[in-house]
């Protein structure tokens, strides 16, 4: 089976290349590198370079890959730079869909499986988030997600492309063997800029927010090993190719950890102090982000791997001490 998976060169997109390959399918990735990093994908990857709203480039590949199914990565992901640069967010994300989907029904290509986010939740109304729960995004880059939910839906009523959309809560971590992680320029996600602090790049972590209404007043999220991430990437195909209808999937841990835990957390995995001082609020942060996560667990057989956060903490600080600058120089 082939699979095409764009943005394959990112995070997520890597990590789930990776999964891919040492399950024996048999991969091309498309992505443009303007976030991802090329050494980040397994050299068993056909890798093609370019970018998804580019219909001839995409022609080009779907004409020259005999393609089963497609992972689409391929999405700007930073909440404060979508509400500075909507548009951008709308063109890349969404119309980047619009013409990913034309090119697979062109070349009768009916599976997909797409990374979708509990931003398109916007503010829950109720926690743990259900897939059912209202769907009222806070900022653009969660609209143009939802939009692109929205648009796969309408694409199967009219050419049969199945989706899954797999909203994810927040990721961490990296392979056990360090080999790949995480890396964004700039880095705005709390657990790397921890590790930042731990490894003496930055002076200290500012936490936004500590007067908000949960356990010790920061913030709580949902952490989910990338690689266990991954996995359900190729739970979603499996479920597809069985003839699974389309559906979306929350994926967490049903735990939520706040930015204070997750700061002592990392404290004891680094045996680093990692200063801290409290900071304003970020905007948009909604106070408590947790997933109910059982659909996934039930319909896709999904079982994460990783339920400890320092064991989460612990495969990013490996990867944070052998390429101590990301992919630009591994030791
Ligand atoms: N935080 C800090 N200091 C920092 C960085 C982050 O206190 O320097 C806090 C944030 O305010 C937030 C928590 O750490 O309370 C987690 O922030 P991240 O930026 O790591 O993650 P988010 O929960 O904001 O965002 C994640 C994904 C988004 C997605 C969102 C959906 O990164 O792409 O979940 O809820 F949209």
């Amino acid at each position: 089976m082939t699979v095409l998976v764009l943005g394959g060169a990112g995070y997520i997109g890597s990590h789930t290349v990776d999964r891919l390959i040492e399950k024996g399918f048999d991969v091309a990735v498309i992505d443009n590198l303007v976030t991802g990093h090329r050494a980040a994908v397994n050299d068993h990857a056909r890798f093609y370079y370019g970018d998804v709203r580019d219909t001839n480039f995409l022609e080009q590949v779907f004409t020259t890959e005999k393609i089963d199914s497609v992972v689409h990565f391929a999405a700007f992901s930073v909440v404060p730079e979508s509400m500075r640069a909507p548009l951008k967010y709308f063109d890349n994300n969404t119309a980047g869909m619009i013409n990913l989907l034309e090119v697979m029904e062109r070349h009768n290509v009916k599976q997909i499986v797409f990374s979708s986010t509990a931003a398109t939740y916007g503010e829950p109304k109720q926690i743990p988030i259900k897939e059912t729960d209202p769907q009222v995004p806070t900022n653009p880059y969660g609209e143009s997600k939802l939009a692109m939910e929205k648009i796969m839906h309408w694409a199967d009523l009219a050419y049969g492309i199945k989706f899954v959309a797999l909203r994810y809560f927040n990721v961490a971590g990296a392979k056990a063997d360090g080999t790949i992680g995480e890396d964004h320029h700039p880095e705005t996600h709390l657990v790397p800029i921890i590790l930042q602090v731990a490894a003496g790049e930055r002076d200290e972590l500012k936490i936004f927010g500590s007067d908000y209404p949960t356990k010790d007043g920061t913030n709580v999220r949902d952490y989910v090993h990338v690689v266990d991430l991954a996995d359900a990437h190729i739970l979603a195909l499996a479920y597809l190719a069985k003839g699974g209808a389309s559906d979306a999937f929350n994926l967490g841990s049903a735990t939520g950890f706040s930015n204070q835990e997750i700061l002592e957390a990392a404290r004891k995995v680094t045996g680093q102090p990692i200063p801290a001082t409290k900071a304003p609020r970020r905007p948009g942060d909604p106070a408590t982000l947790i997933a109910a996560s059982d659909k996934a667990r039930a319909t896709l057989g999904w079982q994460p791997q990783y339920d400890n956060i320092q064991e989460i903490i612990r495969t990013a600080w490996n990867w944070k001490q052998s390429h101590p600058h990301g992919y630009g120089e591994a030791k």
